[in-house]
Formats: structure tokens, C-alpha cells, sequence
């Protein structure tokens, strides 16, 4: 009950007088329930708006910039919470602030800036009130709102080459079936020591979800300090999978196609597809896109989609798809093989996306083995990735592959040998991305003002 007392009205959005009924509608709730409500004045543009909406909350007006805070105490605001993440190269401006009688109240990062703050306001005999809030929370609308691909492809880059330089581990994944509506749970945990970063992901599949108007692909990532152990971020990720399996197969694609590919072909037109496309685009000049699904429900707006961004598109059977591919993405829960070896023209680059479980299969097992093999994670790739089904036939073994992505990132490894060789990417999906693309989210979240901080472990500093 206690946090309801920091809720925070959404007031970016809206104007004075939906504000004003919202307020209403929340104290005449909160109250039989013996909550006192403090409602915060979030940023506006305008003052006489603010002025207006702090005489109603008779709260501080929240600011997430310097310039911001500048314009309302400029105006006379003397009430104001600063609620960004305070840099230490920003304390000068914070003591002017005060030093106007501005009353600020600081989240902060993280203890360092804390300790770095206090050790400053002692040294200037000034007196700050801090409030050391670590935990944002970042939802599926902003995630979408701050991660694009081109971001997403650097960092999940820079992740793969930290894997093969061996600064980053994922721990053993966890995966089981609830035995509750069908659904698939599971747990995906690493620590990247050159990225700083902890953490895990949480979700998995549950397949009555459209029904109910919800994705079948659910999952929140999980952030925490590695010095401390305290959580920093809870950041929902659906969107945030798709554009990370994106950027993973992008990076493939970078590293491993022939650098004239211009035909993309598509095995699979779900959810995930358009996150592949948009992977490709960033890192090939794609002009035509061939595309199988068995839905046609599918298949439909994919096409769309890809017109809509001037590219031709056809629907075509699996084996003109694989016929007519200068790069071919495969991404279905297929459990059995979708195109033949026979298909697959010399110098065809494949990212075999679908296969992330025991039993799931895209491709015939000798078009495996006579590739050549680039995975995301060797043990993954060879139990639950589209090796499994060659691995299994005797028809590769740990040794076939040529190596991981991040070696041939790295610089460790060799990639593609010839303009008429085959190169497939088995791309299984790693915890170290997932992390990789939250952490990415969690620092735009933070320049931009995005997110809901919440006082998860507060500790007062005097
Ligand atoms: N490698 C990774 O990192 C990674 C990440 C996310 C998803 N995936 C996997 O990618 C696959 C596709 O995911 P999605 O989110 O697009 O799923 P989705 O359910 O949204 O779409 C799957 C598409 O495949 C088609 N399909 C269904 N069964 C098929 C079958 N037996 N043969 C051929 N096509 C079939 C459907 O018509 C649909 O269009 C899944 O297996 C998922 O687990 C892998």
C-alpha cells in the first residue's frame, strides 16, 4: 500500500481537465482504502498548464530535464523533483538550482553518483535530499519506442564478439512446460563482465493467449547491478526478442552473405518475420522478397509490409523461395524439414532461425552438413538449434563447425571462403542478447526520461 503513495499521474499525455478527472477518479479510490495520494506534476510544456495542475495534486511538479527545471523555477516554481538519473557532471547546475530555492529532490543511478553527490554538497556546505531509486521500470510501449534496430544490431554484435572472447558466460537455460494452458516457461540468465551486465530473461509461449487479444510470445527481462545485486531494470520484452533475433540473423547476414545479395527469401511469415526483414535491410541492399507461410492469413500483411517499404514481394511455394534466395531466413516452429538440399543455390547464405527446442526443424540435415556451419552457441545449437538433426544422424560433429558468430566477428575466425559457398548461420537465441538489447533500452531509458522509477530499495542519504 505504502507505493501507492509515489504513484505518479501519466499527465504527459493528457490536458489539464482529463488530469483533473483522473486525479478525482484515483483519490476517491485510494481513499476507503486508507491510501493518502500524492499526486506529481509530470513535465508540460506549458506553465499556466502546470500552474493549474499543481493547485489540484498540491504536489511537486516532476521535471526529467535541467533545461526543464530551468523554465519552471524560472516561472517561480520553487517545488520540483528532479526524477532523471542525476550525472555527476551535472551537479553544478543542481547547486544553482538549489542555491535559487529550488527544493529538489535527486533520483539517482546508482551509490557511486550518490556517494560522488554527497561528498560534493559537503564540500560546498549545501544540503541535498537524495533519494537512491535504482529500479526502472521500462514497459513494451516505451521499449519499442527507444530501441531500433540499428542500435540493437551494434550491441548484439559487440555481445556475440564478448562471447567468443570468453568475458561473457549463459548460465544453463531453464525451459518447462507449466502443464496450465499449454503454456512453455522458461528462464534465460548470463553476465556479460565487458558490458557490465546481469541478469535474465523470463517467459516463454502461450498458445491460447490470441484468443484473448495477447501475444503467444511472452517475456520481461530482468536487470541487476553486478557490484550489488540490487535490481536496476525490469524491462518488458517482447518486442525487445524480436528485434534482438533480428539483429542476431542481421549480424549473420553482415558477416556471411555475399555483399551483392539482393534477393531475400522467407520461410515462415509469423510474428517474427518482420523483425528479420527489417535485420536484413539494415545490412543489404535487398530489392525483392520471396516468402512461403502455410497461413495466407500470415502471408497477407507480410507482403504488405514489405511493399510499404518499396521492395517487391512474392508469395511463392518453399522451393522457389529457396531457388531464387541470395540470403534465405527460415523462422517457423516447424518440427520437420521444410527445404531440401537440392534447393539451395551455391553462395546461398541461411539463417536458421526456428529451431530453438529439442524436436523443432527446418531444414533437410544434408544441406546441413554440407555447409558451412556458424552457430550462436555451440552446445545450444548442437541439443536444441538445427544442428540437433544432423548432430543426431551422425552426419556432423562438434567439429564440423567452422565457429561461432563472435569468432568471425572477433576477427577469430574465418567466415565466408568463396562467392559459390553455402554458410548457415544456426541461430539458437542467447540469454547474453537479451540482456544486451534490455541494458541498451535501460540507458536511452534514462537519457530520454522514459520509464517509471520505483522505490525498490530506498536508502535515504542525509
Ligand atoms: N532463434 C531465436 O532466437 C528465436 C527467437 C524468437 C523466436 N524463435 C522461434 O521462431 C519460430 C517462429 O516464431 P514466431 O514468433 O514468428 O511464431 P509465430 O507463431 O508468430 O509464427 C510462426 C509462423 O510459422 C507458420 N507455421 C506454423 N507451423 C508451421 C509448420 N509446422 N511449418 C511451417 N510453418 C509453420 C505459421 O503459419 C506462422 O506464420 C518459433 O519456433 C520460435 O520459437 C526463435
Amino acid at each position: 500500500m505504502q507505493a501507492l503513495d509515489q504513484l505518479e499521474t501519466p499527465a504527459l499525455l493528457l490536458d489539464a481537465a482529463q488530469m483533473e478527472r483522473n486525479i478525482a477518479r484515483m483519490r476517491a479510490h485510494l481513499q476507503p482504502l486508507g491510501v493518502t495520494f500524492r499526486p506529481h506534476v509530470k513535465t508540460h510544456k506549458s506553465i499556466d498548464v502546470a500552474r493549474r495542475m499543481m493547485a489540484t495534486t498540491q504536489g511537486p511538479i516532476t521535471v526529467s530535464t535541467l533545461l526543464e527545471a530551468d523554465y519552471f523555477s524560472a516561472h517561480g516554481v520553487t517545488d520540483i523533483l528532479y526524477a532523471v538519473c542525476i550525472a555527476p557532471n551535472k551537479f553544478d547546475h543542481v547547486a544553482a538550482l538549489q542555491a535559487r530555492g529550488v527544493k529538489l529532490t535527486l533520483i539517482l543511478d546508482s551509490l557511486e553518483t550518490a556517494r560522488l553527490l554527497v561528498d560534493r554538497a559537503r564540500s560546498h556546505a549545501q544540503r541535498f535530499d537524495l533519494l537512491i531509486d535504482t529500479m526502472l521500470v521500462i514497459s513494451e510501449k516505451e521499449a519499442r519506442a527507444l530501441v531500433g534496430i540499428d542500435d540493437a544490431l551494434q550491441v548484439v554484435q559487440d555481445c556475440f564478439a564478448t562471447m567468443a572472447r570468453n568475458a561473457a558466460r549463459n548460465y544453463p537455460v531453464v525451459r518447462e512446460a507449466t502443464g496450465h494452458r499449454d503454456a512453455v516457461f522458461g528462464v534465460k540468465a548470463g553476465c556479460d563482465d565487458a558490458a557490465a551486465l546481469l541478469g535474465l530473461k523470463a517467459g516463454g509461449y502461450w498458445p491460447q493467449n490470441m484468443a484473448r487479444g495477447l501475444g503467444n510470445h511472452q517475456s520481461s527481462t530482468l536487470l541487476f547491478d553486478r557490484d550489488t545485486g540490487c535490481a536496476s531494470a525490469l524491462v518488458s520484452a517482447n518486442y525487445l526478442t524480436g528485434i534482438r533475433t533480428g539483429a542476431a540473423s542481421a549480424v549473420a547476414t553482415r558477416f556471411l552473405s555475399r555483399p551483392d545479395s539482393r534477393v531475400l527469401g522467407l520461410i515462415g511469415a509469423g510474428v517474427q518475420a518482420i523483425y528479420q526483414l527489417d535485420g536484413t535491410l539494415a545490412v543489404r541492399v535487398i530489392e525483392k522478397v520471396v516468402a512461403w507461410d502455410p497461413s495466407a492469413d500470415n502471408l497477407a500483411p507480410f507482403g504488405r509490409a514489405v511493399t510499404e517499404r518499396g521492395l517487391e514481394f512474392i508469395a511463392a511455394e518453399r522451393q522457389q523461395v529457396a531457388q531464387q534466395a541470395d540470403v534465405l531466413i527460415t523462422v517457423t516452429p516447424s518440427t520437420s524439414a521444410l527445404v531440401e538440399q537440392g534447393w539451395v543455390r551455391p553462395g546461398t547464405h541461411i539463417n536458421a532461425m526456428g529451431a530453438d527446442t529439442r524436436g523443432k526443424q527446418e531444414l533437410d540435415p544434408a544441406l546441413v552438413a554440407r555447409a558451412a556451419l556458424f552457430v550462436d552457441e555451440v552446445a545450444q545449437a548442437l541439443q536444441i538449434g538445427e544442428c540437433q538433426h544432423a548432430f543426431g544422424a551422425g552426419l556432423i560433429t562438434a567439429e564440423s563447425l567452422r565457429g561461432s558468430l563472435g569468432a568471425v566477428v572477433a576477427g577469430l575466425c574465418e567466415g565466408r571462403r568463396s562467392d559459390t559457398e553455402i554458410t548457415l548461420f544456426d541461430g539458437t537465441g542467447v540469454a547474453l542478447q537479451d540482456l544486451a538489447v534490455a541494458d541498451l533500452a535501460l540507458r536511452l531509458a534514462r537519457q530520454r526520461g522514459f520509464g517509471s522509477t520505483v522505490a525498490y530499495q530506498d536508502a535515504a542519504l542525509r
